[in-house]
């Protein structure tokens, strides 16, 4: 169940001690602290082999192979339909394969975890539109991302040791919004609560990052600041980015995976692929 954090944060004076307020933040991917054990011995974060996903017969995913490396950053691109979102959903466990192989680093089987144990094992998601707590302040909200207590006023209550509060200065300092640490999260402008949205996901150190088209609705100025976090996050975290903006795209990825009809049909640079045959037949429809 998703709800939106204004609706979880309104109803959590009536509702608390709720059990289940944990829960809709897990579902975004703000799960626990990253393991810190993963082994990623070959290099390789994400290992996807012959996944298929059917939806009553058809084959949203079909035999797909996709390799992300430890720090890559990597850009999916692919026409509507081609099963990018479905591609993410597999990964976070949200929708499960018919058949196929999904791990992260060398031993931990994506197929076989629940939504909030693959958020723990360190990976995080973004979905499309920004889910803050439009009633808390920006600090807080990257506040109550790094508490691993369920309750939002148990979590504001309890002092925050320095360490604390120097990853949470840190984290307002790559995200740019330090000068709006104790504005409400509600006065932001979109592109802020993307950055927000980050940072949240930041708190947790996740090792692989997900973002569904992260520049939709930005300014260009947000999108320049955009390409350049997620280049500057690129190394210490992998990165996996589903934009339509070929501009974004270009100014990001060294490598590039179209995704067309649930398959990969080409990988490489943005160059390589947009001179690939197949792949400007699928774009222009020839
Ligand atoms: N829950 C679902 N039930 C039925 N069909 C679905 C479902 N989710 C996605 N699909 C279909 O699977 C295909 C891939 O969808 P999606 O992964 O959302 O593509 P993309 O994100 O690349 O636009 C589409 O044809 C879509 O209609
Ligand atoms: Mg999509």
């Amino acid at each position: 169940m998703r709800v939106t954090a204004t609706a979880e944060f309104m109803l959590e004076p009536i509702l608390e001690p709720n059990k289940d307020q944990g829960t809709s933040r897990d579902a975004i991917g703000l799960g626990q602290a990253a393991g810190k054990g993963l082994n990623t011995r070959h290099g390789t974060i994400l290992t996807l082999e012959d996944i298929s996903v059917s939806f009553d017969g058809f084959k949203a995913l079909n035999d797909l192979n996709l390799y992300i490396g430890v720090g890559e950053l990597r850009c999916i691109i692919g026409p509507n339909g081609a099963g990018k979102t479905t591609l993410m959903d597999v990964i976070t466990g949200k929708t499960r394969p018919s058949h196929g192989k999904a791990w992260f680093g060398e031993t931990l089987d994506l197929t076989s975890l629940s939504e909030v144990q693959i958020a723990q094992a360190g990976i995080g998601r973004k979905f499309q539109k920004p889910t803050v707590f439009e009633a808390l302040s920006v600090f807080e909200n990257l506040e109550l991302a790094q508490k691993t207590d369920k309750s939002v006023w148990a979590s504001l209550r309890a002092r925050l040791s320095g360490e604390q509060r120097d990853r949470i200065d840190e984290v307002l300092d790559t995200i740019r919004l330090t000068a709006s640490a104790h504005r409400p999260a509600g006065l932001l402008s979109h592109g802020q609560k993307q950055f927000l949205e980050i940072g949240m996901l930041l708190m947790q150190d996740p090792q692989l990052l997900l973002l569904d088209e992260p520049v939709a609705g930005m300014t260009d100025a947000e999108t320049e600041f955009t390409a350049e976090l997620f280049k500057r996050l690129a190394g210490k975290h992998s990165l996996m980015v589903v934009e339509h903006d070929m501009g974004f795209v270009g100014s990001i990825a060294d490598h590039v995976t179209v995704l067309h009809q649930g398959s990969v049909l080409a990988e490489g640079s943005l160059a390589q692929v947009q001179e690939n045959e197949r792949v400007i037949e699928v774009y222009l429809g020839r």
